[in-house]
């Protein structure tokens, strides 16, 4: 099942101005992370056989399941947000700067004194929150949906968090932690704004820019962008707003398409660019995809305006698509690299299957730079985040 909308409002060079937007200018989140434990930069992977089989001239895939050893790209947004938010306080209080060395620093920590952060996930941005916190020394509490995989819950448990499972979707577990936060003075961090809660959402969305300023010098340089198409999946939509931002900054009207990719059952985005007029919509799906972590039902309104003015294209798959995704990573081509890919991880090349082979969207992908001199770069946001299904899907362990 496939569903898609060219976006009519797209721009050819947008720009987001004005004080709202002034986070946007700020540089030094690539050294930030540099600078954590741990670090190195995610490998580039090229699939040359399956590019060909596809039609095109190069696939590059920047694999997240290796980031900082919790399998998904979510550590580089709340590890920067958190830093942003110690940064803050320190400097209501302190008259020394805050560097990324006194965020790791325990004697710097304790004189801002114990705070608790606490975030609503389908399972990849709490692990990133309570993996940050403990990093900190410092307490989590992570809302989910009481139906969530029970490894990816072990997994926040496992990095000393509190969980408190809802019953019900994403969306009720980003109310009820905002809820808590302010009756308990906790901080959130949540990947998704809300009314009065834009800052912490602003530097997540800027922490995800270092997959893009990684691939300078690798893949893009200042004359030569290297891709003409970029794949993102879109969650609350915080790393496809990312990919417009750093792209649109950096490229201007010379950017790659940008392709946005959801599941059918959670395609928030393709219902705001078919019926919203300009205004983000809710999905009419009912959040059951397999993609966990983007069965999200609204875009979260920091990243709207970001993807409304600078993704051409708006493309919804069934699960299908991911299951033959994670398979086609897990059992490459020829002498591809084999890439292991959870399910909401191998979203961007679920949308690239489906571009080529499914006839509904044939016309569709003649309209966009898919043919055989085209070079596509997609993003595996997660590893094997739930083991157990991905065994299933793959047929290996
Ligand atoms: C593996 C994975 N990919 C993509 C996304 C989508 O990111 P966002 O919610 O920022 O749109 C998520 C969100 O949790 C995720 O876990």
């Amino acid at each position: 099942m496939c569903e898609y909308a060219f976006n009519e409002l797209c721009r050819a060079k947008p720009e987001w101005s004005g004080e709202e937007y002034a986070f946007l200018n700020e540089r030094d989140m690539l050294a930030f992370h540099q600078a954590l434990p741990g670090y190195a930069p995610t490998p580039l992977l090229e699939l040359p056989a399956l590019a060909a089989r596809l039609g095109l001239a190069g696939i590059f895939v920047k694999d997240e399941g290796q980031r900082f050893g919790i399998k998904a790209f979510k550590a580089l947004g709340a590890s920067y947000a958190m830093y942003r938010f110690l940064k803050q306080r320190w400097q209501e209080r302190f008259p020394e700067p805050f560097t990324p060395e006194c965020f790791q620093d325990r004697t710097a920590l304790k004189k801002l004194g114990a705070f608790t952060f606490c975030a609503a996930t389908d399972g990849n941005h709490g692990r990133a929150v309570a993996w940050t916190a403990r990093m900190l020394g410092q307490k989590a509490v992570i809302y989910m949906p009481a139906d969530s995989v029970a490894a990816r819950v072990e997994n926040i448990r496992n990095e000393g968090a509190e969980v408190v499972l809802v019953r019900g979707t994403f969306d009720l577990c980003v109310e009820r932690c905002a809820a808590a936060a302010a009756k308990n003075g906790w901080q959130a961090i949540s990947d998704t704004a809300y009314p009065g809660y834009r800052d912490i959402p602003g530097w997540i969305l800027l922490g995800y820019t270092s997959i893009f300023a990684e691939l300078e010098g690798l893949l893009h340089g200042p004359m030569k962008i290297g891709v003409d198409t970029v794949i993102l999946p879109a969650g609350v939509g915080g790393l496809a707003a990312a990919g417009a931002a750093y792209y649109s900054k950096r490229y201007g009207a010379k950017r790659p398409a940008l392709i946005c990719i959801e599941p059918v059952s959670s395609d928030c985005f393709l219902e705001s660019v078919r019926f919203g007029r300009g205004e983000p919509l809710p999905t009419r799906g009912r959040q059951t995809s397999i993609m966990a972590g983007l069965n999200c039902g609204v875009p979260s309104p920091l990243a709207w305006p970001f993807l409304r003015d600078a993704f051409p294209f708006f493309l919804a798959v069934g699960d299908s698509w991911a299951e033959q995704a994670m398979r086609r990573y897990a059992q490459p081509l020829k002498d591809d690299p084999r890439i292991v890919s959870g399910e909401s991880g191998s979203s961007g090349l679920a949308a690239l299957l489906a571009l080529s082979s499914a006839p509904k969207l044939a016309a569709a992908r003649a309209k966009l730079p898919l043919g055989p001199n085209s070079r596509v770069l997609l993003v595996n946001t997660e590893g094997d985040t739930d083991p157990e299904n991905f065994k299933k899907v793959v047929g290996l362990a």
